[in-house]
């Protein structure tokens, strides 16, 4: 596909992995010039969580409207845009096909410069929107419903993977101990707001260590050990719900603190970036800052808009991307697992 000759003007970002549609244009590569997001979240509560079926299909019907109102919020029209990035896996392969045959179609037409961008890099880049930013290398870790990855981000287009989870992801351990308990989902923004009344000491839930491969996550038997707790506990009265959640998130934030800065000691790196759904989390805000303060390491988050899926951190990679001449081919297609 089309090459540009400098640095793309104004970048037009399409999300759509999961269950956001989403578009943003950056200017420059700095300014953020519209931000657009369309949650499905509504509609897949009912059913407890996503039903890919029912995101991809909404996403046919959100998609067109999403990247006309980015237009509009950044004040430009199609002709203004001079090179498109979209996210290209991994997520659900329904999903993804939706955001990116729209792009493509629209870059081919324009004849404009398309570029795949990964979503995890995604969310390891969204902090350089912020006005505080960390220096390369850096640790990073995302957090998500569909992730739990820590990485060392070496520049906006290298990164070395240093661990990931076993089994569930920190978001879907939260999001099935929410439905364990009969809360509504997402599970994490309630679990998280239920703790605030609770006891985190309650109940001692396993924080899984895993010596072997101790930058790897598991958080299947978290999961287990407070669906026991709960079937005990339901046979002999009401469930004591808010100390439950604050136990299950001190061992959650626990582990993700513990990891993260093992791996910055390890390496001896003081920049840490955190981000992803989890990472918009008030808990482990406070206790990640507390840990990397006292050994002196400087601290990132994304602001919570910017830790859930968005398409202004696709826009950041991919203008770097498109500056260093990586464009899709013709025949580009997305990909679920990477
Ligand atoms: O990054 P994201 O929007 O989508 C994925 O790529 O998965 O993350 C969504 C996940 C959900 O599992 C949700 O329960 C979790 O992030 N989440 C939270 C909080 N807000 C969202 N988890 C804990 N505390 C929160 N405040
Ligand atoms: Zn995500």
């Amino acid at each position: 596909m089309t090459k540009l000759e400098s640095s793309p003007k104004n970048l037009l970002a399409i999300e759509t992995s999961c269950d956001e549609t989403a578009a943003a244009v950056l200017r420059d590569g700095r300014q953020l010039m519209s931000n657009v997001i369309a949650s499905q979240v509504p509609i897949h509560r009912k059913y407890g969580g996503i039903v890919p079926e029912l995101a991809s299909r909404h996403h046919l019907d959100a998609i067109a409207w999403v990247v006309e109102k980015a237009l509009i919020d950044a004040d430009m029209a199609i002709p203004d845009i001079d090179a498109i990035a979209v996210t290209q896996g991994p997520g659900l392969i329904g999903s993804l096909i939706v955001g990116f045959s729209f792009a493509k179609a629209m870059a081919m037409a324009r004849k404009i410069p398309l570029t795949g961008v990964n979503h995890l890099h995604a969310h390891l880049s969204s902090i350089f929107l912020q006005e505080c930013i960390p220096s390369f290398p850096y640790i990073g870790l995302v957090v998500s419903g569909g992730h739990t990855n820590l990485y060392i981000v070496k520049d906006f287009l290298s990164t070395e993977l240093l661990g990931q989870t076993r089994d569930d992801a920190a978001g879907e351990a939260f999001d099935k101990v929410a439905k364990i308990l009969g809360l509504e989902y997402p599970g994490g923004p309630i679990i998280s707001r239920l703790s605030e009344g609770g006891d985190p000491m309650a109940f001692s839930y396993p924080r899984a260590r895993l010596p072997e491969t101790p930058l790897d996550f598991s958080f299947s038997g978290l999961k287990t050990s407070v669906l026991t707790s709960v079937k005990k506990m339901s046979r002999q009265g009401p469930l004591p719900v808010r100390d439950i959640c604050a136990s299950f998130q001190e061992a959650v934030v626990d582990i993700l603190v513990e990891k993260t800065i093992s791996a910055a000691k390890r390496y001896a790196i003081s920049e840490i970036v955190v981000s992803g759904g989890v990472a918009a989390n008030s808990r482990l805000r406070t206790k990640m800052a507390e840990e990397a303060g006292n050994l002196g390491y400087s601290i990132y988050f994304p602001c919570p808009e910017l830790c859930t899926d968005n398409a202004a951190m696709v826009s950041v990679v991919g203008y770097h991307q498109i500056r260093a001449g990586i464009v899709a081919k013709e025949d580009a297609d997305v990909y679920s697992k990477g």
